[in-house]
């Protein structure tokens, strides 16, 4: 097969990452016969210096006429006062491509336990979950400004709103994932306090009926935070908005041991897909060798398995990481052996190739 990617490497540790999973694709198109034809564009702060604009109209046409775009990370402290931060273009490219469902899988590779913050007994069973966010609505898009406050002084907001459809086309796809794994969805939320959560689990609790073998709860966020820390293995699959789902995958990864591993796919309505891994732009380690790249390699994964159908493709590339990681291999973060970003990769790379 032949396909177009689009790369996004951005910012800070993004080249690196991006040029480590490049390489791991190039081994796969060996291994299985396929074609990538890569084409690279800018975003964020490297977008900024090369154009003044931090997403392209050049890369958005690019994304959109691709099958999949892999992005590595936006951001950084020098652009922190630009009008258009990079962050913007990140919201901007999600939101151009649709990808309204954001995958995030937190789970815990054995060999890992160690790395993990949490107590050996609570994780003892394992840690698998996906968090479904919401990716393209709520607090990130909504109304937003200043206005004036004679008593208080400036006054600035953010409006977090939802409409059904929004929040049923997200849901659908976190039942359908449910339904592939253990028939768990857990819906969360504030609705002690939001008019918007209650929406939320208004149309998840009448949408159960067309999933009739998923068990659906519902948990309070803070509640959720304080669940996920004592007792992780009760979750399977998680639903939520854009910015509980941004504050608790982070939590997630850090409980199955670096937010290094994980990675994420963003879906919609069609099979174009993006895909980054969920760390940062880590400034502080850019341009050193030393940041971990198996999160946007596993990103890569799930472009495989979601926009491009090739699932044993991914599994190749998913098997090669956790056996490396099994054998101890790794970067700073997750091995002794601290090894740089590339070496990591080259036992990547080895492993696919037998
Ligand atoms: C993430 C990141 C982004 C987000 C930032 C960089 C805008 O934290 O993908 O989780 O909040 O969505
Ligand atoms: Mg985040």
């Amino acid at each position: 097969m032949k396909y177009n990617i689009t790369l996004l490497p951005g910012d800070g540790i993004g080249p690196e990452t991006i040029a480590q999973a490049k390489r791991v694709l190039l081994a796969i198109g060996e291994k299985f016969g396929h074609e990538f034809n890569f084409k690279e564009e800018l975003i964020g702060g490297a977008a900024i210096d090369a154009t003044g604009d931090p997403l392209p109209q050049e890369t958005v046409d690019s994304c959109l006429s691709s099958q999949a775009v892999l992005l590595g990370s936006v951001g950084g402290p020098k652009w922190d006062d630009c009008p258009r931060r990079p962050e913007a273009a990140l919201l901007g490219i999600r939101k151009a491509m649709n990808v309204y469902a954001n995958l995030r899988p937190a789970k815990l590779y054995p060999s890992l336990t160690h790395f993990s913050p949490l107590k050996d007994e609570k994780i003892k069973n394992g840690v698998d979950i996906i968090i479904v966010r919401e990716l393209t609505g709520g607090i990130y898009f909504g109304d937003r400004g200043y206005r004036n406050n004679k008593t208080f002084g400036r006054e600035a907001y953010d409006t977090e709103s939802y409409s059904e459809l929004e929040i049923e086309r997200v849901a659908r796809i976190a039942y359908e994932i449910a339904e592939k794994r253990q028939n768990k969805l857990c819906l969360v939320d504030k609705a002690n306090v939001l008019e918007s959560s209650r929406l939320w689990r208004k149309i998840v609790t009448d949408i159960n009926e067309d999933y009739p073998t998923v068990q659906v709860s519902e948990m309070f966020v803070d509640n959720a935070a304080m669940q996920l820390c004592l007792d992780p293995t009760q979750f399977d699959v998680i639903v939520t908005s854009n910015m509980f789902g941004d504050i608790l995958s982070d939590l997630s990864a850090a409980i199955v041991g670096s937010i290094g591993l994980a990675p994420s796919a963003s879906v919609g309505e069609t099979g174009l897909g993006l895909y980054e891994a969920i760390h940062g732009s880590a400034p502080t380690l850019a341009g050193k060798n030393v940041c971990n790249p198996a999160g946007t390699i596993l990103s890569a994964a799930l472009m495989l398995r979601h926009s491009l159908n090739a699932e044993k493709e991914a599994s190749a590339i998913e098997n090669a990481v956790a056996s490396a990681i099994e054998c101890g291999f790794g970067t700073q973060d997750i091995s002794s052996m601290k090894q740089s970003t590339s070496e990591f990769t080259d036992e990547i790379i080895s492993r696919i190739k037998v």
